[in-house]
């Protein structure tokens, strides 16, 4: 098939056939309205600020008619992990960003451009259990409708949306109006490819909706673009893809024409920035166009494209990993028309719930989030992942090298076990159990557990407090690699190679703490710094910190730096003499 955002398939253009009515019978009336809540504003003085700029403070002062919240590109991220701070993101904070503004009695419904399955999940049940979760999520907030993106098409689309729209037809709706089901070469219409659910009227892949936010009527269309589409029709065979303009054509008439007569028409368009410009410049219909984020880091305002006709689309990204939100503010002006407004929202920890039990009650994510740990836990993910051999394992695969434990350590090497007890790598399993909270029981959670104990999802490590209790934690074998062969035979050279991996010479060492406190407050790549050292060195110094980046990456603890850390947790010299 081909892509072209005006192209047609390649082939014939079916499930367009009684489109107009299809769009006509979808709408949505479930946005619920709150009257504003009385007395002081407790958020005053406490939102975040970009650039010292309170966030909402440059909007004008009367209410808006309504705001539109747009958020994409989650991948799973339904919570931040804790394990450093501060952190950006969660559903939770999103909630409360939302309730915010509900509070000032301004009318708030979401769009969401799809992308929210995880980029990868080591347990696909467990992927799609985050999707619907993140679904019911979005219901609760208020969100409508939802587009389609790589990872749910990577993942399966039909198998991603039954997850959540099956069992009863409920917002948010997934909108990819151009996707079509195939089979031998034949196309099948979206609306037969993706039935509705049970008591519902819509294919639980749409085309379009339509809500009244306020009183505003706001039509909300979705499409995947050309590059995702590809990758789309790569992962599923039993997917294909009209043209953008194939649908997108009578989308635009069929909302014009509609009764409700939308007032903001939003295309949620899973593709590039620069597919997005195309399509928004051949329909400039839409005002406000949501498509992928050229970045992690969203831009602080969307890009305007201006038509012949003096009208303007909004071009918004707002980043990935739900870090951020997108509020989009609609004022009427004096001449009954909209003037738009934009503000991007970064979900810092100002958004956390407040420790009280009102507030906690008040948050409807902090249950489902609960819920989901609980499901984790009931449906024993935790022993479902893949195990795959060390290296080490590999390297000796007649040895059935295994992981022992640290306390089998203790024995001959008193002085290392010893230092090892006061550094938080051995309670690192408390974190999980005892302080990690909304949600809990994150010590089931294999996500959380692959850098909080010994080895898991790799061939005799960690399965869980039963199975193997003595590799709870973060011990000796989580850098030194599983130990039974060094411990039965405590002098065999090639053994005691691959407990060091990262020596070249059974003499290389790590810099001394002076060295390294030297290196750790010289300015990067600058005088002093690591370049500095002998060769052999720099060469340990990397070694060593790819061991432990693998649990201190840049998504859980951005401060790392092995010349700070390693002081923390150095031990040596040698095991005691036998
Ligand atoms: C990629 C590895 C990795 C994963 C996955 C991970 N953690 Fe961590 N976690 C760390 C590291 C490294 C630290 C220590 C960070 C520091 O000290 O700066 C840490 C620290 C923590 C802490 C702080 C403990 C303290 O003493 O303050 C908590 C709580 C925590 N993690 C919870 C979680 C939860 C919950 C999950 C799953 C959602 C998780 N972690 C997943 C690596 C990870
Ligand atoms: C029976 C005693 C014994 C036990 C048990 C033991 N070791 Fe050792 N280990 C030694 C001896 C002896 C050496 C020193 C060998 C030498 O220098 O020739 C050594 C050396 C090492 C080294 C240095 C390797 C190198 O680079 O030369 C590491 C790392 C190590 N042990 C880790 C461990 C870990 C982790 C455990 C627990 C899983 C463990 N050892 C259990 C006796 C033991
Ligand atoms: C966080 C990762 C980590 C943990 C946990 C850890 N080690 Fe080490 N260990 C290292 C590194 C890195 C070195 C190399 C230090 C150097 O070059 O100065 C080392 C060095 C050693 C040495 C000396 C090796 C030599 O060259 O002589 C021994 C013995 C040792 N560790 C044993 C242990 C034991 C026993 C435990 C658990 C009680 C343990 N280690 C826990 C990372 C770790
Ligand atoms: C298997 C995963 C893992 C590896 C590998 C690992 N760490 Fe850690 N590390 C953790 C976790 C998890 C914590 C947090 C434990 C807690 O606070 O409960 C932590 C905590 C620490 C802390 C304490 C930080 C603080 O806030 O005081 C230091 C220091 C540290 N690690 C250094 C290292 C160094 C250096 C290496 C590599 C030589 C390393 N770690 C390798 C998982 C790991």
């Amino acid at each position: 098939m081909t892509h072209g955002t005006g192209n047609r398939v390649g082939g014939r253009v079916v499930g367009l056939l009684g489109l107009a009515a299809l769009v006509g019978g979808l709408v949505y009336d479930g946005i619920a309205q709150v009257p504003p809540r009385p007395g002081p504003d407790p958020w005053a003085g406490k939102l975040p600020k970009i650039g010292g700029v309170e966030i909402f403070s440059t909007w004008p002062k009367d209410r808006p008619e309504a705001v539109l919240i747009l958020s994409g590109q989650t991948f799973g991220f339904l919570s931040p992990c804790g394990c450093s701070r501060p952190q950006m993101g969660g559903l939770e904070r999103r909630a409360n960003a939302i309730a915010m503004l509900k509070a000032k009695g301004w009318p708030v419904a979401g769009v969401d451009l799809g992308d929210f399955y995880p980029l990868k999940s080591a347990v696909s049940e467990q992927g799609l259990l985050k999707y619907a979760t993140g679904m019911s999520a979005l219901r609760e907030m208020g969100y409508f409708a939802v587009g389609v993106g790589k990872t749910e098409l990577d993942a399966g689309l039909l198998k991603v949306v039954a997850e959540y729209a099956l069992q009863k037809e409920q917002p948010p709706f997934a909108l990819a109006g151009n996707v079509v089901g195939v089979s031998d070469k034949q196309v099948i219409p979206r609306e037969q490819y993706f039935p509705p659910a049970g008591n519902g009227k819509r294919p639980t892949v749409g085309l379009a909706e339509i809500a009244d936010v306020g009183t505003v009527p706001v039509g909300v269309v979705g499409v995947v673009g050309p590059s995702v589409a590809r990758a789309g029709e790569k992962a599923d065979d039993n997917l294909g893809f009209l043209g953008n303009k194939d649908v997108l054509a009578p989308a635009v008439q069929a909302l014009a024409n509609h009764p409700k007569r939308p007032q903001l028409n939003v295309l949620l368009y899973q593709g590039t920035a620069d597919e997005a410009r195309k399509v928004a410049g051949d329909f400039p219909q839409f005002q406000v166009v949501l498509c992928q984020s050229d970045d992690a880091e969203p831009p602080q305002f969307p890009e305007t494209i201006s038509h012949k006709d003096g009208k303007k689309t909004l071009l918004v990204q707002v980043g990935h990993k739900g870090r951020y939100v997108g509020a989009l503010g609609l004022f009427r002006k004096p001449d009954g028309s909209l003037d738009l407004q934009y503000q991007l929202v970064p979900l810092g920890e100002e958004f956390l719930t407040p420790e009280t039990p009102e507030a906690e009650k008040a948050n409807p994510v902090l249950p489902l989030l609960e819920e989901y740990a609980k499901q984790v836990k009931d449906r024993n993910f935790l022993a479902k992942v893949a195990r795959l051999p060390h290296s080490a394992q590999i390297q000796k695969p007649d040895l059935n090298l295994s992981y022992v434990g640290s306390d089998r350590c203790l024995g001959c090497h008193a002085s290392e076990f010893a230092k090892w007890k006061e550094s938080k790598h051995s309670h690192a399993y408390e974190a999980l159990e005892v302080y990690a909270k909304r949600p809990s029981l994150r010590n089931f959670d294999g996500e959380c557990i692959v850098c909080h104990t010994v080895g898991y999802g790799i061939k005799t490590g960690f399965e869980s407090t039963e199975k193997t209790p003595a590799l709870k934690h973060v011990g000796c074998e989580s850098c030194h690699g599983p130990g039974s062969g060094h411990m039965t035979a405590p002098r065999d050279a090639e053994l005691l190679k691959l407990m060091s991996p990262w020596k070249a010479n059974p003499a290389d060492r790590l810099p001394d703490v002076a060295t390294l406190e030297r290196i750790a407050k010289a300015p990067p790549g600058g005088p002093g710094g690591i370049t500095d050292l002998p060769a052999a060195q720099q060469r340990i110094i990397n070694f060593v910190s790819q061991t432990c980046t693998k649990c201190h990456d840049a998504e859980n603890d951005p401060h790392f730096d092995l010349a700070k850390y390693w002081p923390k947790v150095i031990h040596g010299p040698g095991p005691a003499k036998q």
